[in-house]
């Protein structure tokens, strides 16, 4: 029988942090949808690992996003975001992983998430994206909200062609779309129970 789990309830009492991811979960959509803080706090209640790309990125190139992108340009920093999400999508044990808004942009990329997890789009709008992004400028691609607009659209294609479930955040907050994810990924056996 279905396990039904309300992911409407404001707290993750229910959750007892035994579960192991059968294969990487990869959340993707555009910046200031929710992923890196979506992927911790599933990560918290089931008791897996989350890693978030751009700071796996910053922490190997000993520098932030933004002066990756001053000093390498789009091109260098998208070279890096490949080989970062190459290592991931192999790694030992199966862990969630929140990927930078531009990484469905390459076919490489999206090759790689296709055939090495699941895919979850955060699908997120413009305005809604900028109002929860406490410093824009940490973020070189954003923008204003016309361009971001814009971008969201371009880039909508490529999200829905990777995405294996795909979860409206309008209006929610990261724990309920947190729960939500815990529950799909349980139903959809990504999400196990693990003996340890
Ligand atoms: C980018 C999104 C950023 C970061 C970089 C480029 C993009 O990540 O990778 O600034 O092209 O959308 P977040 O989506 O985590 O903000």
């Amino acid at each position: 029988m279905t396990e039904v789990f309300d992911f409407r309830k404001s707290s993750d009492e229910s959750a007892d942090r035994s579960y192991k991811l059968v294969m990487p979960v990869f959340f993707v959509g555009f910046m200031g949808a929710g992923k890196t803080s979506v992927a911790r706090k599933l990560a918290r209640s089931a008791g897996v690992t989350a890693v978030d790309m751009d700071t796996y990125i910053a922490r190997s190139c000993d520098m932030k996003v933004k002066q990756i992108f001053a000093e390498a340009g789009e091109e260098g920093f998208r070279q890096i975001e490949t080989d970062v999400l190459r290592e991931l999508a192999c790694s030992s044990e199966p862990q969630l992983v929140s990927c930078g808004g531009g990484v469905v942009l390459a076919e490489e990329n999206r090759r790689i998430l296709s055939d090495n997890g699941y895919v979850v789009h955060l699908r997120v709008t413009a305005d809604e994206a900028a109002s929860r992004i406490s410093d824009i400028s940490t973020r070189p691609l954003f923008g204003d909200l016309d361009q971001a607009r814009q971008i969201i659209e371009d880039r909508m294609p490529l999200y829905e062609e990777v995405a294996n479930l795909t979860i409206d955040t309008a209006g929610r907050g990261t724990g309920s779309i947190a729960r939500e994810a815990f529950a799909r990924l349980k139903e959809n056996g990504i999400l196990v129970r693990s003996s340890r």
